[in-house]
């Protein structure tokens, strides 16, 4: 029964060389298969006579039990091989440094606007929109300013081309927030046609405008926060009022001149220029010019259908951008527009 000895040592030999599942399963069939080494010599056992067949058997089977002990042993070895390479490989290095979640924060143009919505809200303005590829009628004719009119040379515009690369006619970048003025007026009539009167018009219209124009105080993308309001006896009282009360509320200071210079805007009659001094600071004296207005001149009107007789109304065209540099003390409006987080972060 020598024999039995080599073959459970040459098993577990066989098995300890062996670190792969597969292979495992396949050395173990030479032993313990259907014509396995040890499979064999138990099925010569019959012919073996009954006395000697006893004590063979119980050897042979304990040389089977041992070769099954050495199997499951290296098969567990192997799986704790596998288990550990595997935890390595998806190991976390919990040390490392988090990377944290960026804060982000709305944009100080954004901030200007919603403070300016909520200013003209409190005394009832609703907020109305437009589209920023705008026609030639709605941009200059409807606001009294047809084709050929001088003031078109007032605006640097933005022209648009078709798919042929030609100038798609009249298609152009709105200049101003000022022909959403038409616009809204124009669905106005259209929302109240037939009825004896229709209700005050009074809106802000925030949005951005585009102009050929770069520098340190232009850019050729900038905002605008168009005012209208439009009713019965609507005068330019109104607008003076309206105007300064705003800006204190603004800039949260009384301390603040208004001055309404006289202008020229083809779409109001009289117009003027609003610039504002802060009395009591470095800037004492110097006036800034931050928004044009005047009363809706009667041809807009009647172009909208609203009879000028019977109504009256003010508009005004802030540039909220200013604004914005004026509260936060930013000098270089390009600023606002590059993108430099180092720049942005400051007014989260
Ligand atoms: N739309 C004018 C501009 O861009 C500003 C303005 C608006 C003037 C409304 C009068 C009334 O210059």
């Amino acid at each position: 029964m020598q024999d039995m000895d080599r073959i459970v040592e040459e098993a577990r030999a066989v098995f300890a060389a062996t670190d792969d599942p597969d292979a495992l399963e396949q050395a173990k069939a030479r032993y313990l298969g259907k014509s396995g080494r040890i499979t064999e010599l138990l099925k010569g056992l019959g012919a073996l006579p009954p006395e000697q067949k006893r004590t063979a058997g119980a050897v042979i089977n304990q040389a089977k039990a041992m070769v099954e002990a050495a199997l499951a042993e290296r098969r567990e070895a192997i799986k704790q091989t596998e288990l550990s390479a595997r935890l390595a490989e998806e190991a976390l290095d919990v040390t490392l440094p988090g990377r944290g979640e960026a804060q982000g924060g709305l944009h100080p143009v954004t901030r200007t606007l919603e403070r300016i919505e909520r200013l003209f809200a409190s005394i009832g303005f609703a907020v109305a929109d437009g589209p920023e590829i705008e026609t030639d009628f709605y941009n200059f004719t409807a606001l009294n300013t047809p084709a050929d009119h001088p003031a078109r040379s007032m605006h640097d515009t933005f022209y648009l081309l078709d798919e042929r690369g030609s100038l798609a006619q009249g298609v152009l970048l709105r200049t101003h927030t000022s022909p959403i003025q038409a616009r809204y007026m124009q669905a106005h009539v259209a929302k109240y046609a037939g009825q004896e009167s229709m209700p005050e018009i009074r809106i802000i219209a925030p949005g951005r405008v585009y102009r050929v124009d770069s520098d340190a105080t232009h850019s050729p993308m900038f905002h605008q926060v168009e005012g209208l309001w439009v009713g019965e006896n609507v005068s330019f009282a109104d607008l003076k009022g309206v105007i300064a009360d705003f800006l204190r509320r603004f800039f949260e200071t009384d301390d603040l001149e208004v001055r309404f210079r006289p202008s020229f805007f083809p779409f109001t009659e009289p117009s003027a220029e609003i610039d504002v001094a802060f009395m009591r600071e470095t800037q004492k004296g110097r006036w800034l010019e931050i928004a044009g207005c005047g009363m809706v001149h009667p041809n807009v009107l009647t172009h909208a259908g609203i009879d000028p007789e019977k109504y009256t109304g003010f508009a005004f065209g802030f540039g909220p951008d200013r604004l914005a540099m004026l509260r936060y003390g930013v000098n270089d409006l390009r600023l606002f527009f590059e993108g430099d987080l180092r720049f942005l972060r400051q007014f989260v």
